[in-house]
């Protein structure tokens, strides 16, 4: 088990400099990993397609407190499931760089982001959706709180075929193990 209350990171706005950053992260299906292998994606690519910036969604970079030093970044997009403007919520996505993972960082990550979202937005619940063999990002959200509520079958094209996704839940209300704070000190929160 990674123990997560000795792993400091944080978030902070993503800068023009995390692009080329980002450009190599996503380079190669061993830097992205197996299961965020689409294929190779334009170089180049500015802080607005990066989605940095937008009504719709945002991205924040993941940095280790130690030295600053970018480890990731983590995503976010609308995703509506009625009216939209009422059954819409967030659905998250986070890619942790290929040498920082297997640390606690993607657990800490998860934890910062979903009290971020939770207090400067008004969602009621935040998403997930994993391939049903990516069993490092099943650990990461059930150690965190999040409910698995099933399959969602042949739903991802990658790699010449379709892969099943297993989704999952935060809801405001729900207890969540927040991250330790600078005394060493976590405490149990909702969101
Ligand atoms: C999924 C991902 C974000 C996890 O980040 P991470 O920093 O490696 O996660 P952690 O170190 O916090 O580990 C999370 C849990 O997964 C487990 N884990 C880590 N790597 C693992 C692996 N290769 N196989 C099985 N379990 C693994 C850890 O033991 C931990 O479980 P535990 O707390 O019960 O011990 C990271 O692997 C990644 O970026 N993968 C590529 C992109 C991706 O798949 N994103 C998920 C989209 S939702």
């Amino acid at each position: 088990m990674v123990s997560n209350h000795k792993v400091r990171c944080r978030f902070r706005p993503l800068v023009e400099a995390d692009l080329a950053v980002f450009e190599q992260a996503y380079a190669s299906r061993s830097d992205t990993g197996e299961y965020q292998w689409f294929g190779h994606s334009p170089p180049g690519r500015g802080l607005v397609e990066m989605g940095a910036l937008g009504s719709e969604g945002g991205r924040l970079t993941a940095v280790a407190t130690d030295d600053d030093r970018v480890i990731g970044s983590a995503f976010w997009f609308r995703r509506i499931w009625g009216p939209p403007e009422t059954s819409w919520c967030w659905e998250i996505a986070l890619h942790i760089h290929a040498v920082e993972r297997g640390r606690g960082f993607g657990t800490e990550c998860i934890r910062l982001l979903t009290r971020y979202l939770f207090d400067h937005t008004l969602t009621q619940r935040i998403q997930a959706i994993t391939d049903v063999e990516n069993v490092a990002a099943q650990q990461m959200l059930g150690r965190i709180g999040f409910t698995g509520e099933g399959k969602l079958r042949a739903a991802q094209w990658r790699e010449g075929r379709w892969h099943d996704q297993l989704i999952y839940s935060l809801l405001r209300h729900d207890s969540v193990v927040m991250p330790v704070t600078e005394d060493g000190h976590g405490h149990a929160g909702t969101g």
